[in-house]
């Protein structure tokens, strides 16, 4: 596998990979890593299990600063089905991000990649999603606030070894807390590329950025905001016509995943509230019967901890979610808690009816910010626990969504003082579309 050519860089190690979805549909795959030294390679070959075909694609990379950091080379290739979006490819998508090149991911298929090819080869795997439809089991894994404290690496080591198989990791947001350190050490964003890569290189983890994300120091002359994530990190956005890689969709087999920017501006007449307007009437329920949406800030928390800091977007956006059938909203910030079915959109300003009501109609909100951050539990609670909370603990952990066909889903939270295989909070979910009976349960049984 060594090119005599590529023999200079021999020793530059390939690390921190991480892979995530490439496009809408889940046919394209963006891999990542970084080099430090030089440059190394650009290239990642992979072949579909079985066989012997070896196919390639070339990224690009590019350093950044902070303050006085540098990075290294930081490199994004795309993989992605060429023939389907071909048009895109040189229009479109991706074109100021990555090179890349042909080739055929298909649905439901093994794939080995290899990157450092001649230098420090190291070779993953990863396994491409169901096409989007209605029938195919999924199950997804939650994670938020992971940070990289010893809670962390506990919380990924359940995740890991959870008999249920998370097959992709939705994540809510905060990273690697480099904004916790000293001038936002930007080390500390390569250890936690380091540290998560044994899970990152295998299956996608789908980001949402969070607060710790922000980054912005203007202290240390960093104005701008979310440069260590842009540069780190990709998100397949154009493919869903949004313009910032912060807030965009994909479908994952039967679900429609829609990823919000708590941190962006979503008031009337913004990019986001404008792209996210056009979003809701593409999802179709026929096809992917489970609409998720992700955010970082909650807009139903009963902690005393970033109490009420979602109120805003709540405003903005409720509505939409009832009309158009959002199953279940996901979001970190605080640790764990399930809200009942319940919707506060009767409010106008004037009419003082201000409080969450039980709806049918309305998704389920579930905080699932205790990856094991670096800021320690927040235990305090607003007293006595507000009727809209049906179930809340604080402690760090992991959940797992099993979606088993377009009306059940099955919820566990999974606390890291427990078992790996022990339900610390389960719910079943029946689809607000195809079964919109009563999901939320007033008592925690
Ligand atoms: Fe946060």
């Amino acid at each position: 596998m060594i090119c005599p050519e590529l023999r200079f860089f021999i020793w530059v190690f390939h690390k921190k990979v991480h892979i995530t979805q490439g496009d809408l549909e889940g046919k394209a795959l963006i891999v990542s890593w970084v080099t430090q030294k030089a440059r190394g390679s650009n290239l990642v070959l992979y072949w579909k299990e079985h066989s012997n075909k070896m196919l390639k694609a070339h990224g690009k990379s590019k350093k950044y600063n902070f303050y006085n950091y540098t990075s290294g080379h930081i490199h994004h290739c795309t993989i992605r089905n060429l023939e389907v979006h071909h048009h895109h490819y040189h229009n479109l998508f991706y074109h100021s991000v990555s090179d890349f090149v042909v080739l055929f991911l298909q649905y439901d298929t093994k794939y080995y990649y290899m990157v450092g090819v001649g230098q420090t080869e190291r070779t993953f795997w990863f396994l491409t999603p169901p096409k989007p439809g209605p029938d195919v089991p999924y199950t997804v894994g939650l994670i938020g606030e992971l940070g990289q404290s010893f809670d962390s690496n506990i919380t990924l080591t359940h995740y890991e070894n959870n008999p249920l198989k998370g097959q992709t990791i939705l994540f809510v947001g905060d990273f690697s807390y480099a904004d916790t350190y000293p001038n936002h050490d930007n080390n500390r964003w390569d250890i936690w590329g380091r540290f998560v890569e044994r899970s990152t290189a295998y299956q996608p983890w789908i980001w949402t950025v969070g607060n710790h994300e922000l980054d912005f120091a203007p202290q240390t002359g960093e104005t701008k905001p979310f440069q260590p994530f842009k540069h780190r990190y990709r998100t397949p956005h154009r493919s869903s016509g949004s313009t910032e890689p912060f807030w965009y969709s994909i479908k994952r087999g039967l679900a429609y995943i829609i990823v919000l920017a708590s941190y962006s501006a979503y008031g009337k007449y913004t990019p986001q509230y404008m792209w996210l307007e056009q979003e809701f009437p593409k999802v179709n329920k026929t096809e992917t019967p489970w609409l998720i949406v992700l955010m970082h800030s909650m807009w139903y928390n009963s902690y005393d901890y970033h109490y009420m800091e979602g109120e805003t977007m709540r405003a903005m956006y409720e509505l939409w979610f009832i009309k158009n059938k959002v199953d279940v909203i996901f979001a970190g910030y605080v640790h764990g808690e399930r809200s009942e079915c319940i919707s506060n959109i009767a409010y106008n300003l004037v009419n003082g009816i201000c409080s969450p009501v039980k709806d049918l109609s309305a998704p389920v909100y579930i905080t699932i910010g205790d990856g094991g951050n670096l800021e320690g539990l927040s235990t305090i609670m607003t007293e006595p626990q507000p009727k809209y909370s049906a179930f809340r603990d604080a402690s760090f952990g992991h959940a797992i969504s099993s979606i088993k066909n377009r009306t059940h889903t099955y919820y566990g939270w999974h606390r890291n003082q427990d078992g790996c295989a022990v339900d610390g909070d389960t719910m079943w979910f029946f689809n607000r579309f195809w079964h919109p009976i009563d999901d939320s349960p007033d008592d925690d049984s």
